[in-house]
């Protein structure tokens, strides 16, 4: 988590400097800051909250310097006040730092010990006192920052500049992204390309355990060994302007209503639409050959490889092992030969996907990545990228990228299942068919929000919310808690319909909220038993489905009625309800929906 910046710049850097941190608020909004070097001493402006404190505090203690580095935080260590906020640094050097120093009790000691005073409760301090500490031995910035950097444990990308030193800055990477950007007489320095685009398209990733020198005319990499390397410049994409809300109050309503046309797109990139076939990439392996797949994900991007595991087994007929990420590798599973490994992420930087990827990978698995964000580290590390084609996604809660992810798992699974025989030419068209369908049926839900500004009305006052679901609304259930209480914060939690009876039944009382997602497939029936238990104690019962009201054969507090698709595209379908519930209930309660609480878009820490 945290975004970090920097400038070598031909003229004042501050105003860049937020420019680019703007664009990485989606990696932490706890607090901001910026550092320069002016007149040869390091000076910093930092602020508690979002950029816009650290923007009112500028506008009044400005700060010059052609020189700086910026910081944008998601707090691991140390709560998110001012004094912890980054730049961190004493009168030789200032850092910027996202990941987690895992040795900096032991180093904080060592240097105390020293006669270092530290000020904040952060682990970077440590880096910060580590290289100042070598520096008044007498080494110069390079060797000392070369030195502090074998000393450092844990996952990190870092920005470093030195007082006196207006053409210097030297980043580094071990676990955390790092793109370096080319301008003329200029360089840069982001956790990504987005926060560069304004300034550069020119770009070169930092790889595992490189560390690079920065000044105006270029870069110097090296590898973690020393040795002097060549990485690549890379053309970044135009999807990395910064967007805005367009009409929309919210970027989370502006991406729910762009499902039409993301979905459209994405699915369009494996779909032969005339011919009613899949159109599926080389993924280097025989898809007729694969006996098992393990998929693999976090939060939002976990549920959609959830819905997958359905679709892949039911239609492919091949089994499938899914887990979290944050728990997959310490299971150690076995893992044999040839198996092929699918990982699901948004922002492809996801801390513990990355980690599952790279043991899998270790295991001889063959990595198929389902990603938003093409250049990114999960990308870069896979055999094979299925890219949805949801373009940037800004709001922290997922919804479009959640949909174009069920998209590519779906033609996914009909690629697989006609490769392996399971699915004949007939139900693939039938299969292909029923995905084309869904953006006109999105679209025509999107169409009437009336209902669930009502319905919102009534879950703001709910302490706990149920959603329930069986089969491919399952996951849909667990992803409508979800949605729900990131951004409501009001407690909700997902279950198998049929687990109900099985302890969270105690739960209910007229008080409490039950979402069922029922479409009238061939599970509804046991659902609709369900609903009943909920309807006996009095529970308040919302119900999604197509089915007629009257088939729940029990008192429905609403009914949001959904559009006849077939059984296969219903995930897709019934994610949009689910979202504009959690969306609506939050735009009623006064959150903040784009940017809630104690959250971060992309979490690059386990
Ligand atoms: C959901 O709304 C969240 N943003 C979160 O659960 C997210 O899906 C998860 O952190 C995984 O992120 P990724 O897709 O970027 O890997």
């Amino acid at each position: 988590m945290c975004g970090i910046v920097g400038i070598l710049g031909s003229g004042p850097v501050a105003t860049d400097l937020v420019d680019a941190l703007r664009r990485l608020e989606y990696r932490g909004y706890d607090s901001a800051g910026i550092a320069t070097v002016e007149n040869g001493h390091l000076q910093r402006r930092r602020a508690e909250g979002k950029l816009r404190n650290l923007e009112t505090r500028l506008l009044t203690e400005p700060l010059s310097g052609r020189t700086g580095i910026g910081h944008t935080r998601w707090a691991t260590h140390g709560r998110p006040v001012e004094r912890n906020a980054h730049p961190h640094m004493t009168a030789l050097v200032s850092v910027v730092h996202n990941g987690i120093i895992e040795n900096y009790r032991e180093l904080k000691a060592e240097l105390t010990a020293l006669g270092h005073t530290f000020e904040t409760e952060t682990d970077t301090e440590a880096v910060v006192h580590l290289v100042s500490d070598e520096m008044q031995k007498g080494l110069g910035p390079i060797e000392a920052v070369r030195v502090a950097l074998g000393r450092l444990r844990g996952a990190f990308a870092l920005g470093i500049i030195f007082a006196g030193h207006d053409d210097l800055m030297i980043a580094a990477r071990q676990g955390s992204p790092l793109a370096i950007g080319h301008g003329t007489g200029e360089m840069y320095l982001g956790s990504d390309a987005i926060a560069l685009a304004p300034f550069t398209d020119t770009i070169t990733y930092l790889e595992e355990g490189d560390w690079a020198v920065l000044r105006r005319r270029g870069a110097e990499i090296f590898d973690k060994s020393g040795t002097r390397v060549e990485r690549p410049l890379i053309k970044a994409v135009a999807s990395s302007l910064l967007v805005d809300k367009g009409n929309h109050r919210h970027f989370m309503a502006k991406e729910i209503h762009e499902q039409p046309e993301v979905i459209s797109h994405t699915l369009a990139n494996y779909l032969d639409m005339a011919a009613g076939t899949v159109n599926f990439p080389a993924l280097g392996l025989d898809l007729g050959g694969v006996t098992r797949v393990t998929v693999s994900a976090c939060g939002t991007a976990y549920y959609a490889g959830l819905v997958g595991k359905y679709w892949i087994e039911r239609y492919a007929r091949v089994p499938v092992e899914i887990d979290v990420a944050s728990e997959f590798r310490y299971r150690e599973p076995p893992l044999g030969p040839g198996g092929l490994s699918v990982f699901v992420s948004q922002s492809g930087e996801t801390a513990d996907t990355l980690a599952t990827l790279r043991y899998c990978k270790a295991s001889g698995q063959r990595i198929v990545s389902v990603v938003n964000v093409r250049t990114s580290t999960i990308a870069r590390e896979s055999d094979a990228v299925l890219p949805t084609l949801a373009g940037p996604e800004i709001g922290v809660a997922s919804t479009k990228a959640f949909t174009c992810q069920l998209s590519v798992l779906a033609c996914f699974a009909i690629a697989l299942g006609r490769a392996r025989g399971a699915i004949g030419p007939e139900q693939e068209e039938e299969l292909v068919k029923a995905l084309t369908e869904l953006p006109r049926h999105i679209s025509t839900l999107l169409r009437n929000e009336d209902e669930y500004e009502r319905l919102a009305h009534e879950l703001s006052k709910a302490r706990d919310v149920l959603y329930l679901g069986r089969g491919t609304s399952y996951p849909l259930a667990l992803e409508g808690a979800l949605k729900l209480k990131e951004i409501s914060y009001i407690h909700a939690e997902g279950y198998a319909a049929g687990e109900l009876k099985h302890g969270p039944i105690a739960l209910i009382d007229e008080n409490v909220p039950v979402i069922v997602v029922a479409p009238e497939d061939d599970l509804f029936e046991k659902t609709v038993s369900n609903m009943q238990e909920v309807a006996a104690r009095g529970g308040q019962i919302i119900l999604i489905s197509d089915a007629d009201p009257s088939k729940a054969g029990c008192k429905l507090a609403a009914h949001i009625r959904m559009p006849k698709a077939h059984q296969f595209a219903n995930p897709l379908l019934y994610a949009v309800p689910i979202q504009l519930i959690a969306y609506h209930t939050a735009v009623f309660m006064g959150t903040d929906v784009d940017q809630p609480r104690n959250l971060a878009k992309s979490v690059t820490v386990e």
